[in-house]
């Protein structure tokens, strides 16, 4: 596996130099597009229309890259589509599990995606979404998870079915059918495949140690028992492989037994039009990742039309339920260096003023990377160094304890500040919004950009945690 690259990996100082297509270094200064980040702290250029300069911590939620992402998957499954022939339709849904704060779901929404989710609370926040007119009535809103008959999500999605009829259950085990049969509402519904993991055969897949989806029987059984349901239809098949799988030739022969299963069920039930792959689409979180999309969906399609043809049925629409893809890059959180510490260890520990392993989770549990570049200072030269985080925990460094890359920061650290990239996905929800963190430190304010269509950046502030709001969550009451 090569080792990822975080960021600048020498002493010389950063010349003009692009990154990524967002991160770009410019006279000294970071920008994120257009967007100089340093003078977000330091002023400057009549703060860029912000109107004030910002106190660190800081998390960004840079909006157009969600839009960005979506219209860029389009258009390359619509360049495909038209370039192998392939007779059927893309459908982009979001899988808001990777965040779902309510800018980000109205972001993806506003730019045309369907909408997949996983919860009872989940139900809520759509029905939110449909009364504030953000989710009009021809979306599709796939419902994943665990639904048992009884349980607060299977009755939350009855209901739901009265306001928007577009509703796709995603029956992942027996247990869930009870209810949709007995509510004897018109629906469409889906049948997730145990397929979670690198399964090159049927066989393996029944097997695996995975507790999503049904297994091949159960599949065609459940297939049947919908068939002869008056109210439901099969109209979706759902298997999901993996996620951040970053090899194409990888992805797809996963996939090929699942296709095979699709065709011969296809076979059967004429009903049946939708394979949805589900998630693990990757993108880059660091800065050596290279994926070909194009040459994955065209992969991906020239593999159905080979498979459906061999079974003589109609290839499906494909629909793929992007998370990570969505939302790594929006996100970045800004730190200011407020100290250097050198006690005799391999490298000197440059602190920050805030918590990376309560801000970016996967750092810690899972040793993922991430991207981290100095926003002031660029023009100057760098040296080899470590990150502490300010909680007095060992784990809260970066890099990863088992990781084998470097980090480069400026040598100069008066009004150094710092930002991880590419942390948008899964980060702020697995460490929580709100409520108390990891040595009582009080959570970051939020900086919410867009951009008006003259390129004009607009902002909104989220102002963070109080220390008062952090004594009251933990039951201390400063009045008295
Ligand atoms: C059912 C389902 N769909 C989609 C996703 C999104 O995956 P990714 O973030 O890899 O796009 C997940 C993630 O866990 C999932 O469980």
């Amino acid at each position: 596996m090569t080792r990822p690259v975080i960021g600048w990996e020498q002493e010389t100082p950063i010349p003009t130099y692009k990154f990524n297509d967002f991160l770009i270094a410019r006279e000294g200064h970071l920008y994120f597009e257009s967007l100089d980040l340093a003078q977000l702290f330091i002023g400057g250029k009549e703060n860029q229309g912000l109107g004030q300069v910002m106190s660190s911590p800081l998390e960004i939620i840079y909006l157009p890259k969600i839009r960005q992402k979506i219209e860029q998957m389009n258009r390359i499954f619509a360049e495909v589509i038209t370039e192998v022939g392939y007779q059927g339709q893309f459908y982009y849904a979001y899988a808001s599990k990777a965040n779902t704060a309510e800018e980000i779901v109205r972001t993806t929404l506003g730019t045309g995606a369907h909408h997949e989710m996983s919860s009872a609370v989940d139900v809520d926040i759509v029905r939110l979404m449909i009364l504030a007119g953000h989710l009009p009535p021809e979306r599709l809103v796939m419902a994943n998870g665990y639904k048992a008959t009884g349980t607060e999500y299977a009755n939350k999605l009855i209901q739901l079915k009265h306001i928007h009829d577009n509703l796709i259950p995603i029956v992942e085990d027996f247990a869930e059918l009870p209810a949709l049969i007995e509510s004897e509402l018109q629906f469409e519904v889906g049948l997730r495949q145990k397929s979670y993991g690198q399964h090159q055969t049927q066989a393996e897949m029944d097997v695996a140690n995975s507790r999503f989806g049904l297994t091949v029987s159960d599949i065609r059984q459940a297939a049947k028992m919908i068939a002869v349901a008056p109210n439901l239809r099969l109209k979706l098949y759902h298997a999901m492989i993996g996620s951040q799988i970053t090899n194409k030739d990888d992805f797809v022969s996963g996939l090929k037994p699942t296709i095979e299963i699709y065709a011969q069920l296809r076979q059967h039930h004429p009903d049946l039009s939708i394979f949805n792959f589900g998630g693990g689409i990757p993108v880059a979180m660091t800065l050596n990742f290279h994926f070909d999309y194009h040459a994955f969906v065209r992969l991906l399609l020239t593999t159905f039309q080979e498979i459906c043809s061999h079974y003589r049925v109609p290839v499906p629409d494909i629909m793929g339920e992007f998370g990570r893809y969505t939302t790594a890059e929006h996100g970045a959180h800004l730190f200011r260096v407020v100290g250097v510490k050198d006690n005799g260890s391999d490298l000197p520990w440059y602190i920050i003023d805030g918590s990376i392993m309560t801000s970016f989770p996967d750092s810690w549990a899972l040793g993922e990377h991430f991207v981290v570049l100095p926003l002031t200072h660029l023009d100057k030269p760098f040296q080899q160094v470590q990150l502490g985080g300010i909680t007095c925990d060992s784990d809260d460094v970066y890099p990863p304890a088992s990781s084998q890359t470097s980090l480069y920061l400026p040598l100069e650290t008066n009004d150094l500040y710092i930002g991880f990239f590419c942390v948008g996905a899964y980060q702020e929800m697995l460490g929580g919004v709100r409520g108390s963190k990891h040595c009582v430190l009080p959570e970051a304010t939020e900086l919410i950009i867009d951009q008006a269509s003259d390129g004009q950046y607009q902002f909104q502030i989220l102002p963070g945690q109080t220390t008062k709001d952090v004594l009251d969550n933990l039951g201390y009451s400063v009045d008295k």
